[in-house]
C-alpha cells in the first residue's frame, strides 16, 4: 500500500514525472513496492511452506517476531532517513533550478546528500540483521525434528 500506491501515486503524475523521472524519488518507490510488495510475498510463501512441511513442529517464535519487525522498520527507516529526504531534495532542484542540476554531481555532492547517503546504513543495518535472523529461522525449522512433547495436532498428540 505504502510503496507501490502511495509512492507509486507519488511520481505517477505528469506533473510529477516531468520533473521527478529517475531522481532518488523513484528508489523510494522501487524500494518500497519491490520488498513490500514481492519481498513479502516470498517471505510469505517461505514460511507457508516450512509449517506445511513440518505442521507438528512447534515454532520458536522470538526469532520470526524479530525478523519481521528488524526487516519492516529497517526498510521504513532507509527510506524515511534517506532516499525519501534526497529525492525531495532532487525534486526541489529540479523545479526550482532544472533536471539537469538535481542530478549534477555538484549537486548530489554537497556535504547534506552525502549525510543523508550515509543514512542508509541505520536502516540497511537493522534490515541486513532482521535477514539474517530470518535466515537462521528458516534454516533451524528444517533442521529440527519435532518434539512430541510440543506437538500440536491433537490426533498425533493421543498416539503418542
Ligand atoms: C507491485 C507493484 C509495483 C512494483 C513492484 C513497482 C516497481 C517499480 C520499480 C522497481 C521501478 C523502477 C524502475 C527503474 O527505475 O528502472 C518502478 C518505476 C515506476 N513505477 Fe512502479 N511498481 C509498482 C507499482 C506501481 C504503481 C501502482 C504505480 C503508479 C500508480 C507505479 C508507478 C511507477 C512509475 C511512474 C515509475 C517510473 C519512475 C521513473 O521513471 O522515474 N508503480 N516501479
Amino acid at each position: 500500500m505504502v510503496g507501490a500506491g502511495i509512492f507509486g501515486f507519488m511520481i505517477n503524475p505528469p506533473i510529477g514525472l516531468y520533473y521527478m523521472q529517475g531522481l532518488n524519488t523513484t528508489a523510494v518507490h522501487a524500494h518500497g513496492a519491490l520488498y513490500g510488495v514481492y519481498g513479502t510475498l516470498g517471505l510469505g510463501l517461505m514460511l507457508f511452506c516450512l509449517r506445511a512441511m513440518k505442521p507438528e513442529l512447534k515454532w520458536k517464535e522470538k526469532p520470526i517476531w524479530f525478523a519481521f519487525w528488524a526487516i519492516n522498520i529497517g526498510m521504513l527507516l532507509e527510506i524515511v532517513l534517506s532516499l525519501l529526504p534526497i529525492g525531495l531534495m532532487q525534486t526541489y532542484q529540479s523545479v526550482n533550478v532544472g533536471y539537469w542540476s538535481a542530478r549534477s554531481p555538484e549537486f548530489m555532492q554537497t556535504d547534506v546528500m552525502q549525510f543523508f547517503r550515509w543514512m542508509r546504513m541505520v536502516g540497511d543495518t537493522i534490515f541486513a540483521v532482521g535477514a539474517v535472523v530470518f535466515c537462521y529461522f528458516a534454516l533451524d525449522v528444517m533442521r529440527q525434528r519435532p518434539d512430541l512433547k510440543t506437538k500440536t495436532i491433537p490426533a498425533i498428540a493421543e498416539a503418542s
